[in-house]
């Protein structure tokens, strides 16, 4: 995990190399049960070369502690692992340039549960679903099971999506508890 790690720092498959201050590879165990994939690092988590740690990392915190999970035995990670400038969306070559960087997470850890935090999380997974449709439904598909949730920033900007996002989270639990039963495959 860390000469991964250190192999993602010295990336420079994208423009995204360019501008940012520190790599943001993800964090948390390597033995973890659950990933969360975000989206991109923002200005915050340029600045510390750490997943999460702004306003929407304040709330996922809130929402993990809600539900009895310890941000250091879960894994976060992004979609790109370098920050967009001006926070602006990944863009399709970026993601594509990032893509093998979290298939080679995935493979080293081996979650049981992938939590993807909005929609380009949702969209390395789900082809064409749409958030609002499929979001807390668990997916399972290629021996993975994926839970499409909404990323915690769009429940700081619409105030009514955050009891949806504390509703979706408390489905985390139950599904472990369902997943760790069965027979892995
Ligand atoms: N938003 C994300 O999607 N990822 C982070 O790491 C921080 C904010």
């Amino acid at each position: 995990m860390q000469a991964l790690a250190a192999e993602i720092e010295a990336c420079r498959r994208c423009e995204l190399h360019a501008e940012r201050l520190k790599v943001v590879p993800g964090a948390g165990s390597a033995e973890a049960d659950v990933l969360f994939i975000g989206e991109g690092p923002g200005a915050q988590e340029d600045e510390a070369g750490l997943p999460f740690v702004g306003r929407s990392g304040q709330l996922l915190d809130e929402l993990l502690q809600g539900v009895g999970l310890d941000r250091d035995k879960v894994f976060i990670t992004n979609v790109v692992k370098c920050r967009p400038p001006g926070n602006r969306a990944p863009r399709v070559d970026e993601v594509r340039a990032c893509r093998e960087y979290l298939s080679r997470q995935l493979e080293v850890i081996r979650p049981l549960l992938v939590v993807t935090l909005g929609r380009f999380a949702m969209e390395l997974f789900v082809s064409n679903g749409r958030i609002s449709e499929i979001h807390g439904q668990p997916r399972h598909r290629d021996g993975m099971v994926t839970l499409p949730l909404y990323h915690p920033a769009a429940a700081l900007y619409r105030r009514s999506l955050q009891s949806v996002v504390r509703e979706d989270f408390e489905r985390i639990p139950e599904l472990l508890t369902d997943l760790k039963q069965r027979p892995s495959t």
